[in-house]
């Protein structure tokens, strides 16, 4: 019999399955209330834009011969045109030679990845981060550096080396914080003093729901020097959240020159992105992209403010979490002394709660850094406020449960912008 086994490349030797999608598997989903999970809310998917896109496509032969042939590698170029003129708008001139589509932004940063790192090469990621990111480096095999998080530590002489450096700077997954203009301007700095790339998740940038949007690294980069072909910046974009992940449409934005690189990679990889998807996409943007993008921000902030309410009434004193402006994620942070991953295994298994011990977003070897033992990552995305409120509740009265004693409890710190006290 073959040992398949021994046949695994090396680049699969860290790779594991998800614990806690292991351990859902044995429960009554029904029963479960979700708070882990980042998923797009499906209610607010544009059900009626996206099928009368659809048969106005198949309506018309010539659209429709188009939809079943084989997309350039590049992509669809009149989504590609569209793309662009949204850079432009949000501050990044760019043309179509500056964007290539891929199958969603995860599809990206794999292929970013892949031309970027040998293995043994530094790749450098803020510390938690977005577990698809961290899972796509690592079959490239790299030595990862943390960014550290205060910018008053990004030193040239002390962080060189990496390839890149990946920042979320927008709502980040997991912890939902943002990187502010000075902070961005810095990573610039320390990227042309280093001579790295930086890649830009853009994952989140369209769902902010509190305060004036901040120019994306991208547009940072483009005004100082004046055109995105000279940018150490590479930024990935997506339509996952603004409007349905299913259809696996995102881009890559950069040089020229990066991005006919990244298309031989596409070639090689799956050739093309469903023309058919992309056309149906195109349909739905130009109908109105910023009416969907507004039902998002409405039910989502919604959402948020229900879950950070039922923090603020159910979590005992010494628990801190973050106060998103955007995105889909809250940050907990426990006492130092409770250890997540076994909150998380409680919360499951007694509660039926479903949470993403904060072990998940680090890289490994990390495990000695701030925040690996005792944090977790919430969601509000899918749940109505009455059962997110349910599941905080429980997942409260779990906490103070497992609350160490008195004596223990001055040295702990809450984490960012807000606490329960
Ligand atoms: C930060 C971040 N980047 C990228 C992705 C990948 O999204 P997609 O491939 O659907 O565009 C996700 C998905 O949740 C994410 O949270």
């Amino acid at each position: 019999m073959t040992d398949w086994n021994s046949l695994y490349a090396t680049r699969m030797d860290g790779v594991i399955a998800s614990d806690i999608r292991e351990r859902m598997k044995l429960l009554d989903a029904s029963q479960l209330i979700h708070l882990g999970g980042g998923l797009p809310d499906p209610d607010i998917f544009p059900y009626r834009a996206l099928s009368d896109a659809s048969a106005a496509i198949w309506a018309d032969a010539t659209l429709a011969r188009t939809a079943l042939q084989y997309a350039p590698s590049e992509g669809y170029a009149p989504l590609r045109a569209w793309i662009a003129a949204r850079m432009a708008r949000d501050g990044a001139p760019c043309t179509i030679d500056n964007i290539m589509i891929t199958n969603g932004s995860q599809q990206g940063l794999d292929f970013i990845a892949k031309l970027l790192l040998s293995p043994g090469d530094k790749a450098m990621v803020e510390i938690p981060s977005f577990i698809g990111a961290l899972r796509a480096f690592d079959a490239y095999q790299p030595d990862y550096m943390a960014l550290p998080q205060d910018s008053r530590d990004w030193q040239a002489d002390r962080l060189s080396g990496a390839k890149f450096c990946y920042v979320g700077p927008d709502f980040r997954n997991p912890t939902g914080t943002t990187m502010t203009l000075a902070e961005r301007e810095a990573l610039l700095d320390l990227a042309e003093e280093t001579g790295m790339a930086l890649v830009e998740d853009g994952c989140y940038q369209a769902l902010r729901y509190d305060g004036e949007p901040i120019s994306s690294l991208l547009a940072l980069a483009v005004r100082r020097h004046g055109d995105i072909n000279r940018v150490p910046v590479l930024h990935t974009g997506t339509f996952s959240k603004t409007v349905a992940p299913s259809l696996r449409v995102g881009w890559v934005a950069g040089p020229a020159d990066v991005i006919r690189k990244l298309v031989l990679i596409k070639q090689a990889s799956d050739l093309a992105t469903s023309a058919f998807n992309q056309m149906l996409l195109l349909r739905v943007v130009e109908q109105g992209l910023d009416a969907a993008v507004a039902l998002g921000c409405r039910t989502y902030r919604e959402r948020r403010d229900s879950m950070l309410e039922a923090l603020r009434e159910a979590m005992p004193e010494r628990v801190g979490w973050t106060r998103p402006d955007g995105g889909l994620y809250i940050w907990v942070e426990l006492p130092e002394d409770i250890d997540a991953s076994l909150f998380a295994q409680r919360a499951l298994a007694e509660h039926s709660v479903s949470i993403i011990a904060g072990a998940a977003f680090f890289p490994a070897g990390t495990q000695d850094m701030p925040g690996y033992r005792n944090s977790f990552r919430l969601s509000f995305s899918m749940i109505d406020a009455q059962r997110a409120r349910e599941g905080i509740l429980r997942i409260g009265d779990l906490a103070r449960q497992m609350m160490p004693s008195a004596k223990s409890r001055q040295s702990v710190a809450a984490v960012t912008t807000t606490s329960s006290a």
